[in-house]
């Protein structure tokens, strides 16, 4: 797809792209595929990109889910990042969570060895929630902290979800994982 071998990035429920766009023009030796269930946050996300002209990013209009199960092949990825999920709150629509167990033995079936799985959000009871799904199910490393970064800029964020919740003045949980 991409048309040269590098390292694959991948991130779930790109929204509206910052995410994306940022980090496929600061690391150019790198390949990014987002993955936006939405047709019309995925349009918004592509033309982002387009309009940057980043060749080393590419938009997809597709259910993470059935990518992980249907379609990665085993240790293909050098990083997966999954920021704000839905948090489907009422606990009976909590089944529809993207960080559900067997997206978990997803990640961690196509993560390189050395590869990392990034987990951000708002809601402590959703961090807490996957962190123990992770121990329980993976053997990921983690969680390793991730620091906050004061912005320099209005869009200095790493996602819309991140910079809302800030200047909101609401927590944000960080988390990363390792596979060794
Ligand atoms: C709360 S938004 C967060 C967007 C972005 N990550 C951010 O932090 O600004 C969650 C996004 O995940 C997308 N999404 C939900 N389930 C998905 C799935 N199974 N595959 C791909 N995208 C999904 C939604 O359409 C939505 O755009």
């Amino acid at each position: 797809m991409f048309g040269r071998a590098a390292p694959l990035e991948i991130e779930v429920g790109s929204g509206k792209g910052l995410f994306l766009s940022a980090a496929a023009a600061t690391q150019p030796d790198r390949n990014f595929l987002g993955v936006e269930i939405a047709a019309k946050y995925a349009r918004y996300a592509a033309a982002r990109l387009a309009k940057r002209e980043l060749a080393n990013a590419i938009l997809l209009n597709a259910d993470a889910q059935r990518l992980f199960r249907e379609l990665l092949p085993a240790e293909c990825l050098a990083a997966v990042h999954v920021y704000f999920p839905d948090p489907w709150w009422k606990a009976r629509h909590k089944k529809r969570r993207v960080m559900n167990e067997s997206f978990a033995r997803d990640v961690e079936h196509t993560l390189l060895p050395g590869g990392s799985l990034h987990f951000w959000t708002d809601v402590e009871e959703y961090f807490t929630t996957t962190l123990e799904l992770l121990a329980a199910v993976t053997h990921l490393t983690g969680p390793l902290p991730v620091a906050e970064q004061p912005a320099q800029h209005d869009l200095d964020y790493l996602t819309h979800f991140e910079r809302r919740m800030r200047l909101h003045g609401e927590a944000v949980y960080r988390a990363e994982f390792r596979k060794v």
